[in-house]
């Protein structure tokens, strides 16, 4: 593709329905003060890129930031706020790297590919303890207490509080005695979560909070200080707490635009009030699974994520002919992932609600025409 074709004037105004699982749809009001910070942010005749990361503007875009991280998930001072590059999966190596030693056993129950993933990193520096199987079940379902095989020991325990791929989540944590860890990547603030349970939770930001290229890391501040202390810096979690987030350059601009939609979120009712509206949406559309024999839901109904949505028509070749149609319908980002095949919608706290309405009759009307 060419660069004339990636900024065609002719067709730069509209937006369509963006059901992509990440980088994901963000909340119009942020991309609308984003144009114009680009220009020119806090009246400095300088855009929000063009700032250096330790003047007084950013400064104030990463303190903001911060502080309202903390107030939307009521944030004690026992934690620290970290913005950190790598993604998510540097977390899948950081945290085995700073808590797993030699000898030491940590409990990850493997709910899909992104845990499959974190196990792989965390064997290079320990024992793990696959705690449940999920590939036994075709990753249907998030284990219940009963169902966890916990060791007695474990460094901590690390889980995917909503998988992306299956469309799964944990209605709430597992109990454990260990440190708890949670990958929550693709469901960050889109329902009240309960800080105090966990000594780390991380996002990769691209799904819920923000552009790709940042990580939010909330860390018990006595996690820091048992990390390792023989590691490179930008592995160490106590180095960039010191330094707040600016070991080095940091990504400016998804720091600022984190910060923006922490500002959305406060605006819109917090917590809760997006929870509410999350839930609405996603049983626009689990509804019309339910209603026939037509679709088949991946996951099963009581762990059901409200975030990704995977199904599947009566034959692939009808999965195709739906993303063909829904393309039309001004629709993408529809297809299920590799692994999980069939069809997903990703709707994220910033996907409007229309758009759930939109393919919940497009699906009403695809199952009539097709079934
Ligand atoms: C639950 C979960 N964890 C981790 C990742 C990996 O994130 P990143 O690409 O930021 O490393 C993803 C990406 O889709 C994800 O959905």
């Amino acid at each position: 593709m060419t660069t004339a074709s990636l900024s065609d004037p002719k067709t730069a105004s509209k937006r369509i329905f963006n059901f992509s699982a990440g980088p994901a749809i963000l909340p119009e009001e942020v991309l609308h003060q984003a144009q114009q910070d680009i220009w020119n942010i806090a009246g400095s005749g300088i855009g929000i890129m063009e700032h250096s990361h330790r003047g007084p503007v950013f400064d104030r875009v990463i303190e903001e930031a911060e502080a309202d991280c903390r107030k939307l998930g009521n944030i004690s001072d026992d934690y620290e706020v970290l913005f950190l590059q790598g993604g998510a999966t540097m977390q899948f190596a950081m945290i085995p790297m700073n808590f797993l030693r030699e000898g030491h056993v940590a409990d990850y129950p493997d709910t899909g590919v992104w845990t499959t993933k974190a196990i792989k990193e965390a064997r290079l520096f320990g024992n793990v303890n696959v705690a449940f199987e999920g590939k036994d079940h075709n990753y249907d379902h998030t284990p219940s207490d009963a169902e966890l095989n916990l060791s007695s020991d474990a460094v901590y325990l690390h889980y995917c509080s909503n998988n992306t791929i299956y469309g799964t989540r944990y209605n709430t944590p597992p109990q454990t005695n260990a440190p708890l860890v949670c990958d929550a990547s693709s469901e960050m603030y889109s329902r009240p979560i309960d800080v105090n349970k966990h000594a780390i939770i991380y996002a990769g930001a691209q799904k819920n909070l923000g552009p790709a290229g940042v990580a939010l890391v909330i860390i018990r501040k006595d996690m820091v200080e048992r990390g390792r202390d023989d590691l490179p810096s930008m592995l160490s979690y106590a180095k960039h707490a010191k330094q707040g987030s600016r070991l080095n350059t940091p990504p400016t601009f998804g720091i600022y635009i984190m910060g923006q939609v922490f500002k959305w979120l406060l605006n819109s009712g917090g917590l809760s009030g997006i929870e509410q509206r999350n839930n609405e949406k996603a049983k626009l559309i689990y509804d019309v699974i339910d209603a026939g024999d037509f679709y088949r839901g991946v996951s099963r109904a009581d762990c059901r994520s409200v975030m990704n949505v995977s199904f599947r028509t009566p034959s692939e070749e009808l999965d195709r002919k739906f993303l063909t149609e829904a393309a039309q319908h001004d629709m993408d980002g529809l297809k299920g992932h590799r692994d999980a095949g069939g069809l997903r919608a990703s709707i994220y706290n910033a996907f409007p609600k229309k758009g759930c309405e939109a393919l919940a009759q497009f699906m009403t009307e695809f199952a009539r025409k097709n079934g």
